[in-house]
């Protein structure tokens, strides 16, 4: 039987790698395209969901960091380092053990999820965490990589984009053509780049007949591409996506008018709001920043700029085990019975 190899293998000739190149993976990519039912119906569109959050290190990080590390070992590097605001950090750290490489994390002092600064600490990696936020800490890295021996794996890295192009690659693959829309939680912009980017290539090459309209969405308190300006201190409960000045900002302004979207923002309360509703009617459960894109989605329905019949893709980006910390706020507390059928089964509502 075939297990899926990993991204480089499975997408080697659309990837900038030789035969000699020594592939760093932990199998990578592949992941579920699930068919939203509840989405579907509230749209009336056909809605399937890309759930990234099944990568090893449970984001889609680890498409662009199997390249990137890949690429870093080739050249000779010994370290990487890297921002984040927790994904980026769990997905390096991992990748960099593979790679036998020490793995440097910076990231913005109590605002990154539990679940991310677990996965850092566990792959030990060597982490600061910057009296500041990820821009700072974006900033910090960039100019330790220009001064010291140490590799720059941010998506500001061409071969982490490279990396996660092929998550369109599989969503051609698996639907015969590409959707008409695809929508996206936006932080510091490199994977709608990406995206667009991999839409394109198969496009062009012939794979699809064409390629969708990117929708991206950022969180209110953290939307520099939507107020058209730097936001200083971002705020919101998505913290992936607090970011106030995204890396690939202008790549993201030309994914959105090349292909005729647009990018908006959504409220921490309609994010929560869909986060619960995935979790609750379409059994899969995000980090809050994923649940952007769904938030996204229904906020444009409820405005009625969806078209009914149309088929669309939300990449659902990190796995909800990240920060568990939302599931449990305002959920009521389980209650406690004795080793007992009759008293368990009255709690159940069964008797
Ligand atoms: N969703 C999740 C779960 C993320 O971790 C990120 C970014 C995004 C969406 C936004 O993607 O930055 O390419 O626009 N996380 C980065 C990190 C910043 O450090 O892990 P983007």
């Amino acid at each position: 039987t075939h297990q899926w190899r990993g991204i480089i293998e499975e997408y080697r000739d659309r990837l900038p790698v030789t035969e000699t190149t020594p592939v760093v993976t932990l199998r990578e990519g592949g992941t579920p395209l699930v068919p939203a039912q509840v989405l579907s119906e509230r749209t009336g569109c056909e809605v399937h969901l890309k759930v990234e959050g099944a990568n090893p290190t449970g984001s889609f990080k680890d498409r662009g960091m199997t390249m990137a590390i890949t690429r870093a070992k080739e050249e000779g590097a010994q370290a990487v380092i890297c921002a984040s605001t927790g994904n980026t950090s769990a997905s390096a750290a991992a990748y960099a053990v593979r790679a036998g490489m020490v793995c440097a994390v910076l990231v913005p002092q109590g605002k990154i999820a539990l679940g991310k600064m677990g996965q850092a600490l566990v792959y030990g990696s060597k982490i600061l965490q910057v009296d500041g936020n990820f821009d700072d800490c974006l900033n910090l890295a960039r100019s330790l990589s220009e001064n010291y021996p140490v590799a720059l794996v941010n998506s500001v890295n061409p071969y982490r984009i490279e990396g996660q192009k092929t998550a369109s690659f599989e969503i051609v693959d698996a639907l015969g053509d590409a959707p008409d829309i695809h929508v996206l939680p936006v932080g510091n912009a490199g994977n709608i780049t990406a995206y667009w980017k991999g839409y394109r290539e198969y496009a062009a090459d012939g794979m699809s007949s064409r390629s969708p309209r990117m929708w991206g969405f950022q969180a209110s308190g953290s939307a520099p591409i939507v107020r058209g300006e730097v936001v200083k201190d971002p705020s919101t409960i998505a913290t992936a996506i607090r970011i106030g000045n995204p890396a690939s900002w202008q790549q993201a302004l030309a994914a959105r008018d090349e292909s005729g979207g647009f990018i908006d923002e959504v409220t921490d309360r309609e994010i929560l709001r869909a986060y619960r509703l995935l979790a609750s009617q379409e059994g899969v459960f995000v980090e809050p920043a994923s649940a952007a894109s769904v938030a996204g989605l229904l906020k444009a329905a409820e405005a009625g700029k969806v078209d009914p019949g149309q088929r669309i893709v939300c990449t659902v980006t990190g796995n909800g085990l990240k920060d568990p910390d939302w599931a449990v706020a305002g959920a009521p507390q389980p209650v406690t019975v004795p080793v007992d059928a009759v008293a368990a089964a009255e709690r159940l509502g069964l008797a």
